[in-house]
């Protein structure tokens, strides 16, 4: 009965004719418990006609990424102003594809989180470690350093974490359910020193091929409050058991 937030991350997928998934997914949205919300990133093409197909709904729509900066001289880059102008409620940061396609920092994905949150935004932040670096246990030091480098100063009720260990993104393989709750239970701990009782509040999702098969033992980790969710939030078919499970 915890509060619970599923979310898709559409990454570089969707064309218009997506927009009918959209519309499906602000239904399920509205059928869920008030303690269950979900959201949707899609690309930022499609934004603003996402907002319109969840008009009236309890979907809430969000970005994938923003600049640190609210505007200026960034040629191909989007603001969390500009996000915040659309009516989104979210902006996604530094996922391990833009920490990996784009060079991003954890001093760089603070920035965004900072702009994000200042722009009226929930920042979602993502963390995860490497194959390698759980082969050498070292995945809770790696995520720990993650957070102490990225974590914003700025209000922890706009901050949701995601857990998305980089070997289980798109690959079909899971942690196991106990090693979920020892990497969530290290970072509510981190959160906790961090922000004091406020920590406790933060929502910290698990991302990383959360199909309906899997979704249900996952959500039943104490300190799972949620998915980030690529692949299967695409289709309204996948992402509907993914919403009914939490
Ligand atoms: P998949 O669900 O496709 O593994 O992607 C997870 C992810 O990276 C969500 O941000």
């Amino acid at each position: 009965d915890k509060p619970m937030l599923v979310a898709g991350n559409w990454k570089m997928n969707g064309l218009q004719a997506a927009l009918a998934e959209v519309e499906a997914i602000a239904r399920a949205a509205d059928g869920a418990p008030s303690r269950v919300e979900v959201a949707v990133a899609p690309p930022f093409t499609l934004i603003a006609r996402a907002k319109d197909a969840a008009a009236g709904s309890r979907l809430r729509i969000g970005g994938q990424d923003c600049h640190a900066n609210p505007s200026g001289a960034h040629t191909g880059c989007i603001s969390a102003t500009m996000l915040a102008d659309l009516g989104c409620d979210f902006a996604i940061v530094g996922h391990s594809e833009r920490r990996t396609d784009n060079g991003e920092t954890d001093a760089i994905v603070k920035a965004k989180a900072t702009a994000a949150i200042g722009a009226g935004l929930r920042a979602i932040l993502c963390v995860g470690e490497t194959e390698a670096e759980r082969d050498a246990g070292r995945h809770l030091d790696v995520v720990g350093a993650q957070l102490v480098g990225s974590l914003p100063d700025a209000d922890p009720a706009s901050v949701v974490i995601a857990y998305e260990p980089v070997w289980a993104i798109g690959t079909g393989r899971t942690p196991r359910a106990s090693d979920v709750d020892e990497m969530h239970s290290a970072i509510r701990a981190r959160l906790v020193a961090r922000y004091g009782e406020e920590g406790r509040g933060i929502l910290i999702l698990y991302g990383g091929s959360v199909k309906p098969s899997n979704a249900a033992e996952l959500f039943a980790v104490p300190e799972v409050g949620g998915a980030l969710v690529g692949g299967a939030s695409l289709k309204a078919a996948d992402f509907l058991p993914i919403i009914a499970a939490a």
